[in-house]
């Protein structure tokens, strides 16, 4: 995405993050089993903004694996230092909004605004926690696209234009192509694993937006409109049209909300 990504060296993984413009840092965080490709569409946008995108460890160009939610948020704490930016609007999509939050739980300093997309607070139920065993046994089983195989279904709004929902798919297909076995059993172990982030959004003090898609299946915007309350006067937006991933299915109407998010910290 970037000519030159930044290599960032976090004990024996070597972290890669694209790093673009000037201004105030925004760190987007990607989903599972997504890569910091999902943010393109944003990234070429926020151009008054310095924008901060890693891979994630096990996927795309970084190595490693990791098997907490809390080993995320200290690797993205190395990727901002090596970025220069103390503080930064950090941006998280699902996966990437439990490393968000587990990022203000461990390191508030460092977070300058919140913006939270098809996410939820919440630790896994128990039928949650099964299926992440499911994933697991499923990647030993048959390599890391058996479970992205799985979840393609379900990620995208189901009335898209045949043509644009095949194009989507592929990139899913691509992104999900790019992990690794160990780095996605890591993360499945990661989020069954997680903490209850609740009492953190309950406490959250910085500027925030909740985004959710309007037809996301995974995690529905009546839990996102929830989660929204738990944050004090937090932004509150449903993407129309969208699923799972709505930076990818409708990137105009994010980016939008970004822009207008990020407008009003400046
Ligand atoms: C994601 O998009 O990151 C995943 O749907 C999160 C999850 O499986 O809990």
């Amino acid at each position: 995405m970037s000519p030159t990504p930044l290599r960032v060296l976090v004990d024996d993984a070597t972290l890669t993050v694209d790093v673009r413009g000037e201004g105030p840092a925004v760190l987007f965080i990607h989903g599972f089993p997504f890569d910091r490709t999902m943010w393109r569409h944003q990234i070429g946008a926020l151009r008054r903004w310095r924008r901060i995108a890693p891979d994630l460890r096990g996927v795309g160009d970084s190595s490693g694996a990791a098997h907490s939610i809390a080993r995320h948020a200290d690797d993205v704490v190395a990727v901002l230092d090596a970025a220069g930016a103390a503080r930064a609007v950090v941006v998280g999509l699902s996966m990437g909004g439990y490393i968000a939050l587990e990022l203000l739980r461990r390191h508030p300093g460092r977070v300058r605004g919140l913006a939270l997309c098809c996410t939820r607070a919440t630790a896994d139920s128990p039928e949650a926690r099964a299926g992440r065993e499911d994933g697991i046994a499923r990647v030993r089983s048959g390599g890391a696209g058996a479970v992205v195989d799985g979840l393609v279904p379900k990620l995208l709004a189901p009335d898209g234009e045949p043509g644009r929902r095949a194009e989507l798919e592929r990139e899913i297909r691509e992104m999900g192509a790019r992990w690794t076995a160990a780095g996605m059993i890591g993360a499945l172990e990661a989020m069954r694993d997680r903490e209850d982030a609740t009492p953190v959004l309950d406490a959250v003090s910085v500027p925030a937006l909740v985004m959710a898609g309007a037809e996301d299946a995974i995690i529905p915007a009546d839990d996102m409109r929830a989660l929204s309350e738990h944050v004090p006067g937090s932004r509150w937006a449903v993407v129309p049209d969208a699923g799972h991933l709505a930076p990818l299915e409708q990137p105009f109407v994010v980016t939008r909300l970004l822009v207008d998010f990020l407008g009003s910290l400046r």
